[in-house]
C-alpha cells in the first residue's frame, strides 16, 4: 500500500494506477520548471506585464515556508515507514533549496540595505544547524530510534527560524527595498529551476506520498515555485 496522507490513500488501487499518478505529477513538475524557464527567457526580451505578474521574492519565501509547515502538520510519529521517509525527504529537499536561495540572493541583498541586524547575522548559522539535522536524517532512516527526535528538532529549529524571517526580515525587506523585490523574485525563480530540476522526480514522488491526493499536484508545483505564476500567466486550470 502507498499512502498519500490524511484519510486519502492509494489503498486498493493497482500498481499501474499508482505509478501513472506519480508519473503525471513528475511530468507536471517538469512542465512547470520548463514553462518558467522559457517565460523567464522571453521576459529578457520584453514584457513589463510579466514583471508585474512575477511573484516578488518575499512572497516566494512565504510560499516556501507554507509548504514546509504544511508538511510538518502532516507528520505523525506513528505513520508508516514509507510515508514518513517520503515526508521527511520532501521537507529536506525543500529546505535545502530554500536555504541556498536565501543565502545566494535574499540575505546578500538585504544586507546591502539594512543596518546591522542580529537576526540576519544568525540566519546562516541557523541554516547550518538545519543542514546538520538533514544530514543526520539522511544517514539514518525511520526505523532508527533517533529518527523521530531528530526530525522534531528540525521542526523546532525551522519554526523558530521562519518566525524570525516572517516577523522581522521579510517586513524589513519590503520596507527597505520595495523596488528590488520583483527583480530578486525573478532571480530566485531562475536559480530555483537550476537547483530543483535534477530532483524533479524525487520531488514528485515524495510530494505524492506526503500530501492528500487532491492537493499533491499543487503542492509539487509550489515546491517548484511556479505553479501560481504559471497558472496566472496562462490561465490554465488544473
Ligand atoms: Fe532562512
Ligand atoms: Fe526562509
Amino acid at each position: 500500500m502507498i499512502e498519500t496522507g490524511g484519510s486519502e490513500t492509494y489503498t486498493g488501487q493497482n500498481p499501474e494506477h499508482i505509478e501513472s499518478h506519480i508519473d503525471a505529477t513528475r511530468q507536471e513538475v517538469d512542465r512547470t520548471l520548463g514553462e518558467l524557464q522559457s517565460r523567464l527567457s522571453v521576459r529578457r526580451r520584453m514584457s513589463a506585464a510579466f514583471d508585474r505578474m512575477t511573484p516578488d521574492i518575499t512572497r516566494m519565501i512565504r510560499l516556501d515556508h507554507a509548504h514546509v509547515l504544511a508538511a510538518f502538520r502532516r507528520y505523525r510519529a506513528r505513520m508508516s515507514e514509507v510515508r514518513k521517509r517520503a515526508l521527511v525527504e520532501n521537507v529536506c529537499l525543500a529546505l535545502e533549496v530554500h536555504t541556498q536561495l536565501e543565502e545566494e540572493i535574499f540575505y546578500p541583498a538585504l544586507r546591502q540595505v539594512a543596518a546591522a541586524s542580529e537576526i540576519l547575522d544568525k540566519s546562516v548559522p541557523e541554516h547550518e544547524e538545519a543542514r546538520m539535522l538533514i544530514r543526520s536524517l539522511r544517514g539514518t532512516g525511520p526505523l532508527d530510534p533517533t529518527y523521530d527526535e531528530t526530525f522534531r528538532k528540525l521542526i523546532r529549529a525551522v519554526l523558530h527560524h521562519v518566525a524570525d524571517e516572517e516577523t522581522v526580515l521579510l517586513p524589513l525587506a519590503e520596507e527597505l527595498m520595495p523596488d528590488e523585490l520583483g527583480r530578486l523574485g525573478r532571480l530566485m525563480t531562475q536559480r530555483r529551476i537550476e537547483l530543483l530540476r535534477p530532483h524533479a522526480a524525487e520531488a514528485a514522488v515524495t510530494t505524492i506520498r506526503t500530501f492528500p491526493i487532491g492537493s499533491a499536484v499543487a503542492a509539487a508545483g509550489v515546491l517548484a515555485a511556479g505553479w501560481l505564476l504559471v497558472r496566472g500567466l496562462t490561465g490554465r486550470s488544473h
